[in-house]
Order: structure tokens, then C-alpha cells, then sequence
């Protein structure tokens, strides 16, 4: 292999790692993050705060959680054919009114990815 070739197969390589290692998802540091998010709701089936319990939430349709009194918006989301998959409750959770305008959760967001990527892969343990 010609030197410089290898030296950039290193360097790209060692780049993919690291960005691997800092995005990797945290589900013990997601519970740290949740705290943010405790007061408003529960992850217990069925326990309703100021906000759904977010028990099973990934992989649910947006505001369809029986018992939940949620707002027109959040209903209408869901209808459109959203689910709450990674990646949409990494833009919800990035900037909720921004993902869902006129959400009644009074959250300005996490802005921080790597939190984003470990609450949510808390959240994914409890279903
Ligand atoms: C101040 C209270 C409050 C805080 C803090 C809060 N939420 Fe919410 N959340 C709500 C309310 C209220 C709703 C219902 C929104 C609606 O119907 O418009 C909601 C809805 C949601 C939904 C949609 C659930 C569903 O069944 O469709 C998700 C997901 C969610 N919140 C995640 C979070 C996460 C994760 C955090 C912490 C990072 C958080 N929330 C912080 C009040 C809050």
C-alpha cells in the first residue's frame, strides 16, 4: 500500500471511531437525563403526570396513549403518520415546539445530542 493511502485509511478510520465512541448511546447516563423530564412524566405503564407516561414510548404513534388528555397538535401529529422512532424524538426532543408547534409540553429542549441520544436509549429499555 502506497504510504500516504495508508496514512489517510488511518486517519478516516480513527475519525469513524471517535465519532463512534461519542455518539454511542448511554442508556444509565439517559437516566441522569431523564431527570429533566420526571416531574412531567413517569416511565411506569398507565402513570400519568402533567404528561403521558412515556412507558413503551418508542415505537408508539404520537399522541394515541389511551387515557391522556393531549392537544389537538400532538394529536394531529400522530395522524399525519408520525412515529416515535429515533429520529423523530430526536428532533421532538431537540426543540419540541419547533418538531410539533403548539405542543403543550413546556420544554425548551435538549440541546445537547449526545443527552438526546442517551434518554432516548433509556426510554427504549422501558417497554
Ligand atoms: C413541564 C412538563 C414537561 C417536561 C419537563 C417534559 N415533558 Fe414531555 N410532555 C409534556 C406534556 C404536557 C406532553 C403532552 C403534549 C401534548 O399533548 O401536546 C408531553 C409529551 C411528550 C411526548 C409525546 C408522548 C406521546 O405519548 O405521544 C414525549 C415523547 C415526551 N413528552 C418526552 C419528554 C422527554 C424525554 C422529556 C425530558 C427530556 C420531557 N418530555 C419533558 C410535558 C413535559
Amino acid at each position: 500500500m502506497h504510504k500516504t493511502t495508508f496514512f489517510l485509511t488511518a486517519g478516516v478510520l480513527a475519525l469513524t471511531l471517535n465519532a463512534g465512541a461519542a455518539l454511542a448511546q448511554d442508556a444509565t447516563a439517559g437516566e441522569a437525563v431523564f431527570k429533566k423530564c420526571h416531574v412531567c412524566h413517569s416511565t411506569e405503564a398507565g402513570k400519568m403526570k402533567v404528561g403521558p407516561s412515556l412507558h413503551g414510548v418508542v415505537g408508539r404513534t404520537p399522541g394515541t396513549l389511551a387515557g391522556y388528555k393531549y392537544s389537538d397538535a400532538m394529536k394531529a401529529f400522530g395522524a399525519s403518520g408520525a412515529k416515535w422512532d429515533e429520529a423523530t424524538l430526536d428532533a421532538y426532543l431537540e426543540n419540541p415546539r419547533g418538531k410539533v408547534p403548539k405542543v403543550k409540553m413546556i420544554f425548551p429542549g435538549l440541546k445537547n445530542e449526545k443527552d438526546r441520544k442517551d434518554v432516548i436509549a433509556f426510554l427504549a429499555t422501558k417497554s
